[in-house]
């Protein structure tokens, strides 16, 4: 029979040894289980002389205590250096500087829309909306385009069906708005264009336009040609002069073209990289909108007047920014975008 001392010895080695706090608590079992070493001991006690039986008993049951104070204090060990490893592995340093986090932007195209919107609606005009796939009737018969004008023709707009079509301009939501509202009417309305246009430097098959409509008793040139120079100070500086140039649309009469003066050379630059040393661009096309659009919606033509005009976001966005391809715009390579957040 083992003597308690000894086995206490053994398992104080053994307890030191312990590789961790699952380890110590096998050595546990191992000696102060039901079945431990040390437990056994005691149920031996019978085969003691009896007078050693009572100092017998008192080595065993030091050994124990003894053991299990060794294994208490070695699983707490345990339980530290891990609670220390955890701490470590957790810490926050809350000095760190943040991680910057990219964030995202408004689209340059939209950027462009929601200026010229706000510019509007800080004149008091609303906003709606058209479809982009829209039917013959709205996108030219309505918008008294005769029946062999150029823009009709198959190789410039995308035909879905003979009277279905992706709207070639943003002007049918003239038509569609003077349907659905009487007058005073005093709307824009931005949206998606498309054109067979093979892409080039300033062309793309989609595009965008921001339309606008003002119908109201004794609306005259004037009022269009005090609101688009508004716009366009507003928009390129308040240098800026307007220049309206007598041109054709089928929905107005008479119509023109607005041109600005150079914001950026003033006219002084013959290299200029936005008028090429003319002095002026082209900004949109405008006029008084076309009695025969005005009767589509049975208004009363001696009663009502009105102007449109129609812009293109693109062209805008690329003066006002002097980017020289419109290609750029839908190519969404991070380099451009990331300029103009
Ligand atoms: N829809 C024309 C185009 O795409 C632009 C335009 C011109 C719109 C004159 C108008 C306008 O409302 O009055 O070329």
């Amino acid at each position: 029979m083992k003597r308690p001392e000894e086995i206490f010895e053994e398992a104080r080695a053994l307890i030191e040894k312990a590789a961790d706090g699952a380890a110590v608590e096998e050595l546990r079992i191992r000696y102060l289980g039901k079945k431990g070493e040390l437990t056994a001991l005691l149920r031996q006690v019978g085969e003691i002389a009896p007078e050693e039986r009572k100092a017998f008993g008192q080595l065993v049951n030091k050994a124990k205590s003894d053991v299990e104070q060794l294994i208490t204090e070695r699983k707490k060990a345990f339980e530290q250096a891990g609670q220390g490893l955890r701490l470590k592995a957790e810490r926050i340093d809350v000095t760190e500087p943040g991680r910057e986090i990219p964030a995202g932007a408004r689209h340059m195209i939209t950027q462009t829309i929601d200026e010229i919107v706000g510019i509007f609606m800080s004149m008091g005009y609303s906003v709606t909306e058209g479809p982009e796939v829209e039917t013959v009737f709205y996108n030219f018969d309505a918008l008294n385009a005769s029946p062999n004008h150029p823009s009709r023709d198959l190789s410039d707009t995308f035909y879905i069906t003979e009277d279905v079509l992706l709207r070639t301009q943003t002007s049918p939501v003239q038509v569609r708005t003077l349907l659905a509202q009487k007058p005073p009417v005093k709307i824009i309305s931005p949206g998606r264009c498309f054109r067979t246009d093979t892409p080039d430097a300033t062309h793309s098959p989609m595009f965008h336009q921001v339309e606008g409509l003002l119908v109201d008793e004794g609306v005259t040139m004037t009022d269009l040609k005090g609101t688009l120079d508004a716009f366009a100070k507003r928009i390129f500086g308040a240098g800026v002069k307007t220049k309206f140039r007598p041109h054709f649309f089928p929905f107005t009469e008479p119509s023109a073209e607005v041109d600005v003066s150079c914001f950026l050379c003033g006219g002084e630059d013959p290299s200029c990289r936005v008028c090429h040393g003319s002095g002026w661009i082209e900004l949109l096309g405008c006029g008084m909108v076309h009695p025969n659009v005005l009767q589509v919606a049975d208004i009363d033509t001696e009663r009502y007047t009105g102007f449109a005009f129609g812009l293109g976001v693109e062209r805008t966005a690329m003066l006002k920014h002097g980017i020289d391809d419109i290609r750029l715009f839908y190519e969404n390579d991070v380099r451009f975008i990331a300029q103009f957040y």
